[in-house]
């Protein structure tokens, strides 16, 4: 029988990886993918959107966002971080907020779940990275959040909802009609997918 291959999570505490972004040399609105994987949602949202976007694709996985920068080299409007993106976001976004360039949209598609206790604190949405960002991160950034896995869906709005200043819409179709590689392996075992659009007030 053919072995099923596991793809471990890597631990984010455990990436001391930092990275700084000066910012692309054009003021056109950017794109965050956070936790790309191999890349399929930015590169339809490229062929949606060609150079009137630009894209930040984040994978915490070293050997993928080599791949990915590979995948993306001929675009002058990608550019790919490794590490983890809690640590990062600061340090690659904020520049360009500060020359008033639009972000427009922070995707957080199917992040790994980390169910057990302990290992809350290693997803992506927490309350410590949302504190982080909530004082700079311009209202008209839309944060993107898709996932099949209920008890994260609920534990995180549950969270979002604890804290002031977040407006918050459940949302059921896939933005711009794009569905990420996790989403249609989840769609094809007919899972339910959880998705929720909030800015910041
Ligand atoms: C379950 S996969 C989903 C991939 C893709 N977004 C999709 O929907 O098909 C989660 C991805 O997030 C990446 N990831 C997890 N934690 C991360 C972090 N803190 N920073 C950046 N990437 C992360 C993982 O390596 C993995 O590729």
């Amino acid at each position: 029988m053919a072995k099923k291959r596991v793809r471990h999570h890597v631990n984010p505490l455990a990436d001391m990886t930092e990275h700084y972004f000066d910012g692309f040399d054009n003021d056109n609105p950017i794109t965050i993918d956070v936790g790309a994987d191999r890349g399929e949602f930015t590169m339809q949202l490229l062929e949606i959107f060609g150079e009137r976007k630009n894209f930040i694709v984040c994978e915490i996985r070293k050997p993928l966002a080599e791949k990915l920068r590979k995948k993306f080299e001929k675009y002058r409007n990608v550019v790919v971080f490794d590490g983890d993106v809690t640590r990062n976001f600061e340090n690659i976004i904020r520049p360009s907020i500060d020359r008033c360039v639009t972000i427009e949209e922070v995707y957080i598609n199917f992040p790994d779940p980390w169910f057990k206790d302990r290992h809350k604190k290693r997803r992506v949405i927490t309350e410590r990275f949302i504190c982080s960002v909530i004082d700079w991160v311009p209202t008209q950034t839309n944060w993107i959040f898709q996932t099949d896995q209920k008890q994260l869906f609920d534990e995180t709005m549950e969270m979002l909802q604890s804290m002031n200043g977040i407006h918050i819409a459940i949302f059921d179709t896939s933005p711009h009609g794009v569905t990420t590689k996790w989403e249609n392996a989840k769609i094809a075992q007919e899972s339910a997918i959880y998705r929720v659009r909030f800015h910041f007030i």
